[in-house]
């Protein structure tokens, strides 16, 4: 895999909302092949530092082991420990790892717009793991990969993407890629968990579970962000299991090969039932987990070749 001018050849990953149809083409297809693959070291040499500042458990370590999959050296930022906490801002955080010379900064932060924000302040690729409520682009693309591997495509899938889609960042990046794909995109929540922009995302909006998945391809459930809701539309647990949690009766409603997904941690038994998450047959949770690590090492790939050709 040497230098060459690819389709996707950007200095930074920041969101899908700027990405081509055939930038995300590239990136899919750059991902199959590094499936089984242990070690590539094609960037031997180089470092990549992993600056989260909120928790992480699958995009952190899919990271460092794509990263190291790659030849590359990785040090994580362990943001509890850092002077982040004895008041140094992002941006002199950001520009101080710069200045010891790595090749990428992978940042996950609380706030939207603070990987575009570092992205201008650095020489060094900037990869947005999740900012604010904003988005998610690596997740979006293991997701798409994911479903093409199950279903053989995209274009044209009805998918529903149910649970507290206003505050999920995973939700506004797979929403953005599946409009450039044509997808048919419906969104599930309560009134208050749902975006006020649904037109301009091109998306069906229910409230009512069940009309929702009628005949869906792919279910998405989300996680409920606690963290990042207003105490007034923080929901009734049981209400909202009722009505809200994918459980046998609302999966049948769907079409009979449709696929379970979510992009973790599970919150068991409130978005999704266990037996719907565990079920062999329709969830997917782990083989997302599984193709994080080959999206990663395509995105880094692709992101640290681009840097060698200026
Ligand atoms: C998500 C995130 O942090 O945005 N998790 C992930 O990266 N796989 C979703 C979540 O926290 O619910």
């Amino acid at each position: 895999m040497t230098a060459v001018h690819s389709p996707f050849s950007r200095p930074h990953l920041l969101g899908i909302e700027d990405l081509t149809v055939a930038e995300i083409e590239d990136l899919l297809s750059h991902a199959d092949e590094f499936q089984d693959v242990k070690t590539v070291p094609h960037h031997a040499g180089k470092t990549v530092v992993n600056l989260f500042f909120e928790n992480s458990t699958r995009t952190r370590i899919s990271f460092e082991l794509a990263a190291k999959r790659l030849g590359a050296e990785v040090v994580n930022f362990d943001a509890a420990t850092s002077s982040a906490k004895k008041g140094e801002t992002l941006e002199d955080t950001a520009r101080t790892i710069n200045a010891m010379g790595v090749e990428a900064i992978v940042i996950r932060h609380s706030e939207a717009g603070a990987a575009g924000k570092i992205a201008g302040l650095v020489d060094c690729a900037v990869i947005n793991g999740g900012d604010g409520t904003n988005e998610h682009p690596t997740q979006a693309l293991l997701d798409a990969y994911t479903i093409r591997e199950c279903k053989g495509r995209i274009e044209g899938l009805t998918i529903a993407i149910c649970g507290d889609i206003l505050h999920s960042r995973v939700a506004h990046s797979n929403i953005s890629l599946f409009r450039k794909f044509g997808v048919k995109i419906r969104l599930i929540a309560p009134p208050n968990l749902l975006p006020s922009n649904a037109e301009a995302l091109g998306a069906e909006l229910f409230t009512d579970y069940a009309a929702g998945v009628a005949d869906a391809d792919v279910i998405m459930t989300q996680r409920i962000q606690l963290e990042r809701m207003r105490e007034s539309d923080k929901p009734d647990i049981e209400k909202y299991q009722q009505a809200y949690r994918l459980d046998r009766a609302k999966l049948v409603l769907a079409k009979p090969d449709v696929i379970v997904m979510n992009p973790g941690p599970i919150t068991r038994n409130l978005e999704l039932t266990d037996d719907i998450a565990d079920d062999p047959k329709h969830s997917v949770i782990l083989q997302q987990v599984r193709n994080g690590v080959a999206m990663r090492m395509a995105v880094l790939d692709r992101i640290m070749d681009a840097e060698l050709l200026g």
